[in-house]
């Protein structure tokens, strides 16, 4: 069956999906983009990735392309055009098409596109083998709140991961913290057992995942600290995992070659899957959608 995209106001195939020359987005990488994971035929996150999605482009001061119940209508549209029971939607808004210069155009309509992919429904047995994670220099800006289509040095990184024979990168800042994953937060489970994720702040993308696994640790008793550490203390660490739409809760079994804990799957991290998935299927998503940097 064919797989449909939404391109400016249309459906079309995908094949046959294509965006102006001029558009920003291919030109200055001006734009900004969502992912949305759908499981068991549910979008997961919705209200979160519309929030973060109204602050990446009040950020930059891009037009919304449309009302936001119209494009989670066409969001939906696609979901269901491309029969995804559990997969993931892409969405990216630009600031539009122009002739080639710098500053923002004078009269420009945001450009939206909206793509879906299948994939297998979440296979907790999969999330918890263990991935290997190496750690590289942060060469990102200043503002990795916003989910900017920008993503050269994401795709840097990701690549170096891949040469190692690693899944992940997880950036460090100048000060020897992690900031987050190339694509993915980070997490662990310190040698003393906290289980710690970075703060939010302009240094990292704040996941939706993230903030339901913040909420899912609540209901289910679990503290969680949100502040920076090392990659000395991530390499201590008895656990560690990511998260995003895309990996779920997924965990880290070892982190630049060396084993994490005893090198299998630490307790809080499977804990933390189990609630993760429970959390959302009953609630969608995280609740708390407000705070992006
Ligand atoms: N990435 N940090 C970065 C840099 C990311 O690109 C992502 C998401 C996350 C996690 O965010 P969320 O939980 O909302 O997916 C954190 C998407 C999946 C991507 O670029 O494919």
């Amino acid at each position: 069956m064919s797989r449909i995209a939404y391109v400016n106001g249309q459906y079309v195939s995908h094949r046959d999906a294509t965006v102006h020359v001029e558009d920003r987005g291919y030109q200055f990488a001006d734009g900004v983009y969502e992912v949305f994971a759908v499981m068991g035929g549910k979008l997961i996150g919705e209200q979160g990735h519309l929030e973060r999605l109204a602050h990446s482009l009040s950020e930059l001061r891009i037009e919304w392309p449309m009302s936001r119940p119209a494009l989670m209508v066409a969001v939906k549209e696609i979901v269901r055009r491309n029969h995804v029971r559990d997969g993931l939607v892409y969405l990216q808004v630009t600031r539009g098409v122009s002739p080639r210069d710098h500053p923002f155009p004078q009269h420009s309509d945001s450009a939206l596109v909206i793509t879906a992919r299948k994939s297998g429904p979440l296979d907790k047995d999969t999330l918890r083998n263990g991935v290997d994670i190496i750690t590289i220099p942060d060469i990102r800006w200043q503002r990795c709140d916003i989910k900017s289509v920008a993503l050269l040095a994401n795709v840097l990184g990701k690549q170096e991961a891949r040469e190692a024979n690693a899944f992940e990168a997880w950036q460090v800042d100048e000060d020897g913290y992690i900031t987050e994953g190339t694509s993915t937060n980070a997490w662990i489970v310190t040698a003393s057992g906290e289980l710690v994720t970075r703060n939010v702040s302009t240094s990292i993308l704040n996941g939706v995942t993230r903030l339901a696994v913040l909420e899912a640790a609540v209901e289910v008793g679990v503290d969680i600290i949100e502040r920076p550490f090392t990659t000395l203390e991530a390499l201590a660490a008895r656990e560690a995992f990511i998260t995003s739409s895309t990996s779920h809760v997924k965990a880290v079994t070892r982190i630049n070659g060396q084993s994490i804990g005893n090198g299998y799957v630490g307790d809080l991290t499977n804990r933390g899957l189990d609630a993760y998935v429970e959390y959302v299927e009953t609630n969608g998503g995280p609740q708390t959608t407000d705070k992006w940097n």
